[in-house]
């Protein structure tokens, strides 16, 4: 690939998207636009580019798209959805009052195996919910991701990543050689096409949110803005999840650490009460 190229494209997935690409990173970048030059007949990675460079709105979508690491899987790092079931969802139930209801976002849900693993945790305790009206959004800058995240259909490689069996044949049922997951899962959960580059203000406000292993493509400042954006969205008592290898320390102070080895951190508000119980550790 012409060095030319590589900052043309570089640039332009840094810009859309947040995603770094550094110059060692062109083997990356071939990989995953190969298969659109393949899709759309085109001559070679460079033709691509300058579509690109026109303006062809869909084209850059595509690229977009496919630039995207969407890999995942059920209960993805198990202990961080401990902590959500045994210490975050015990304290909405209490603290709550009048309000029987709560929301949970997943930021960079990808094919949806996050948002439904958090639906799932729900569903296990919904007998301390009697009446309570729950939603899970999940975003995702890929169109495609969001597709098979809506449909709620994997195969038996992504059901075998995570899931334990009990719960698999609980909440799927086997058609042919997929598993569906079943309605009132399904359901709980609404999933769009979103940028987090983007105003997120109109998704409302979340309880908990979720944004695990989508920073760590980030530079600095697009962690700090997006960071900024999701404290904005929690409710005072709210948790963000980030991945393992992810955090807030020396970026952001709009959250305090929970218990940063499992990426669990509080929203930072002046006003907290002290006796939230959050920091409960999760010993397993
Ligand atoms: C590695 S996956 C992580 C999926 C899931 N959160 C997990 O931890 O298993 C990262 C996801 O973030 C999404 N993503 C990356 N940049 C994004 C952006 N600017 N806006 C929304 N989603 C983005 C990607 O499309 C991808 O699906």
């Amino acid at each position: 690939m012409l060095p030319e190229d590589f900052e043309l494209a570089a640039r332009f997935v840094k810009d859309r998207s947040g995603l770094v690409l550094t110059r060692d990173k062109v083997y990356l970048l071939e990989n995953r636009l190969m298969p659109v030059v393949r899709d759309l007949r085109l001559k070679s990675v460079s033709e691509l580019l300058a579509g690109i460079a026109s303006g062809d709105a869909a084209l850059q979508t595509t690229v977009i798209d496919a630039m995207m690491a969407k890999d995942t899987g059920f209960f993805r790092d198990w202990k961080p959805f401990v902590h959500f079931r045994t210490v975050v969802l015990p304290n909405i139930r209490v603290s709550r009052g009048m309000k029987t209801r709560f929301r949970i976002l997943s930021a960079g849900v990808s094919t949806g195996q996050e948002a439904h693993s958090i639906a799932m945790t729900i569903r296990d305790v919904s007998s301390s919910f009697p009446g309570w009206q729950v939603e899970v959004i999940g975003i995702d800058i890929s169109a495609t991701a969001i597709a098979a995240a809506s449909k709620g259909i994997y195969s038996q490689f992504d059901v075998q990543r995570g899931l334990p069996v009990r719960t698999l044949l609980q909440y799927f049922t086997k058609q042919e050689d997929a598993w569906v997951l079943n309605d009132a899962v399904r359901g709980m959960v609404k999933c769009q096409p979103w940028n987090l580059l983007d105003d997120l203000f109109s998704l409302g406000r979340f309880d908990a949110i979720f944004c695990r292993n989508v920073l760590v493509y980030f530079d600095l400042k697009t962690k700090l803005d997006v960071l900024q954006k999701l404290a904005r969205l929690l409710v005072d008592d709210g948790v963000l999840y980030l991945g393992l290898n992810e955090t807030v320390t020396g970026v952001s102070s709009n959250f305090r650490a929970v218990d940063p080895a499992l990426g669990i951190y509080a929203a930072h508000r002046a006003d907290r009460p002290a006796s939230l119980s959050l920091a409960a550790k999760v010993d397993l």
